[in-house]
């Protein structure tokens, strides 16, 4: 999307693509540095990192090396430059495992105020890590950082639960988890083009949940029957398609402060899941069961 505006984009990654003209570590201090001295860096894009699946095939060093080091050494290299800084965090680093197991009678309505936080997993102690190193560099070094917590927007099979198919699964989850991955995208423009206003920002990305916080209960209790009220045609639909929705909604992500506070506007909500689905039209979520992470398709060859 930056290429596609005429900007000038250097793509850094540890496996080769037609996208990444630098081939390397963002651990690799010295590295990050040379880009830095050799580029005319004017904002950057925190995206690499180990994540969730990574967690099968990595230690937990791996990840504080990747995740907190990596974005420390950019945060550095940014700030000498004073380049506007956005790092792409998760959503995943506020699940608890109380969170995690729906220990709660009711839903849990997850905003940026949201806390206090116990991550579960190494992937999201070393991304809420990140983020305290991103909010600190602002505060000690003046850098401008948009921090965007995201919620899923993997093209992949889910790799906990497969009683759905995917594309039903990911349908649903634009109820209350998901966002395309051009939204995901746009985004991350928008935060970049914010980040010398906000000073430091952090912003939960999730598409635009049909539901409200009073509807916590019942959504708990009887998610298909507060769906029907918000959208009288989802259970046709659905039944056209063989699919299922929800029975309960253990979370929501509230994705709406970024449109309130930077005006960024989502393309993609369930309801233009549901209308796509209704004409017959492709889905505005790429589901891709075959798809692989660069780093295993690089690793397996
Ligand atoms: N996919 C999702 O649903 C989702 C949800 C929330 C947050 N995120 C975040 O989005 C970002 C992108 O994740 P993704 O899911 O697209 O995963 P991905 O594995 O496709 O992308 C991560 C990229 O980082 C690269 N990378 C890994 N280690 C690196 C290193 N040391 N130096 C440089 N590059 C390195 C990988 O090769 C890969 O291309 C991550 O920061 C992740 O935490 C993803």
């Amino acid at each position: 999307m930056l290429r596609l505006r005429g900007q000038p984009v250097i793509g850094m990654d540890v496996v080769p693509s037609e996208r990444t003209d630098v081939v390397g570590s963002v651990v690799d201090r010295a590295l990050v540095g040379r880009v830095f001295s050799e580029n005319d860096i004017t904002g950057v894009i925190h995206a690499g990192a180990l994540h969730k699946p990574d967690i099968a095939r990595h230690s937990p060093q791996a990840f504080i090396d990747t995740n907190v080091t990596g974005t420390l050494n950019l945060l550095d290299a940014a700030a000498a430059v004073q380049a506007p800084f956005v790092f792409t965090s998760t959503t995943s680093l506020m699940i608890s495992q109380a969170l995690r197991d729906e220990l709660y009678d009711r839903t849990v309505w997850l905003d940026e105020d949201y806390g206090p936080l116990a991550p579960r997993n190494i992937y999201g102690v070393t991304k809420l890590a990140a983020e305290g190193l991103c909010r600190q560099c602002h505060l000690t070094r003046g850098l401008n950082v948009v921090v965007l917590r995201t919620a899923r927007f993997f093209p992949e099979e889910d790799d906990t639960t497969r009683t759905l198919s995917g594309p039903n699964l990911k349908t649903n989850e634009l109820l209350n988890r998901r966002a395309s991955v051009q939204d995901m995208a746009r985004a991350h423009l928008a935060a970049l083009d914010k980040a010398a206003d906000v000073g430091f920002g952090l912003y939960i990305v999730s598409a635009p949940t049909p539901f409200s916080k009073t509807d916590r209960v019942m959504l708990h209790r009887d998610a298909q029957k507060v769906i029907a009220g918000y959208l009288p045609d989802a259970r046709r639909v659905y039944a056209q398609k063989g699919w299922s929705l929800p029975k309960t909604i253990g979370r929501v992500y509230d994705g709406s402060r970024i449109t309130r506070e930077l005006g960024f506007t989502y393309e993609t909500t369930f309801a233009d899941a549901l209308n796509a689905a209704m004409r017959g039209l492709a889905s505005p979520l790429v589901h891709d069961a075959d798809y692989v992470s660069p780093q295993v398709a690089h690793a397996t060859g």
